[in-house]
């Protein structure tokens, strides 16, 4: 049966109410990347960083799933084969939307990790500098996102649905962050259909078979009813 492997962006969240990174007015425009997304950023100032992270779980805790997240989970449901969904954001709203095992490759706002001993736990709505891991006690806790320089999670799981998926889609991501960017070209080298869904094309955008211009709560539905309509 056809496997559907999925890569989301901050694009699918916008519609909720979330910034996105690249865009004008976006996280980048307003923060520096070295300052608040990279280790040695959080060495030098790990208020800051929490309180970036912070902001943003706030913010995520506010919004609901829009109609592109519920769309995707529609698919999951509908769809004879595996759905894979991978998104590099760190929002729980492909979950929220019904979404199931969603693969969150740059970790998420609601995980806390110790960067001494690497054990994982619910973060607390606001991270304190210094607050111990509840297994070793030192006072290395972080959030479990991922930084700039740092390896993105489960890679080998993604590597392994790429090589067997029949229809790759990538959806509000500017492709512009590596190795994710990257998707496209080994999805298509497994011999995947790709198509790319975004507000606009991106640089990338021509590396895909087809893609579809739009608002992600409207074009992720549509496509969505497209496939389940497709005859099996
Ligand atoms: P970007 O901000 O780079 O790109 C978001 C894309 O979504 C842009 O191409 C927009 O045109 C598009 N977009 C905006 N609104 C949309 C809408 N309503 N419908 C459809 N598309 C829309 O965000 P990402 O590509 O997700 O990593 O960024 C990738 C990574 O860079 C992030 O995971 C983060 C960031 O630095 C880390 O922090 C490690």
């Amino acid at each position: 049966m056809e496997k559907i492997v999925i890569l989301t962006g901050a694009g699918i969240s916008a519609e909720s109410g979330l910034s996105t990174f690249r865009d004008e007015g976006g996280l980048w425009a307003q923060h520096r990347i070295e300052e608040v997304a990279t280790p040695e950023g959080f060495a030098r100032n790990p208020a800051l960083v929490q309180g970036f992270y912070n902001a943003r779980r706030t913010q995520a805790a506010g919004v609901e799933p829009n109609a592109a997240h519920k769309a995707l989970a529609r698919l999951q449901r509908g769809w004879p084969g595996e759905v894979v969904i991978v998104t590099q954001n760190v929002d729980s709203l492909h979950e929220a939307g019904g979404a199931r095992n969603v693969i969150h490759m740059h970790g998420t706002l609601a995980g806390a990790l110790c960067s001494a001993c690497g054990h994982r736990w619910i973060a607390p709505p606001e991270m304190a500098v210094g607050e111990p891991c509840p297994s070793c006690n030192r006072p290395t806790a972080r959030p479990d996102v991922v930084w700039f320089g740092e390896m993105p999670y489960h890679m080998d799981e993604i590597y392994d649905h790429l090589a067997s998926a029949s229809l790759f889609a990538a959806i509000g991501t500017s492709g512009q962050v590596y190795p994710a960017a990257a998707f496209v070209h080994e999805a298509q080298a497994a011999g995947a259909q790709t198509v790319e869904i975004n507000l606009e094309p991106t640089l990338g955008a021509t590396g895909f078979d087809t893609y579809i211009l739009g608002k992600a709560s409207e074009t992720v539905p549509h496509w969505v009813e497209q496939l389940l309509a497709r005859p099996s």
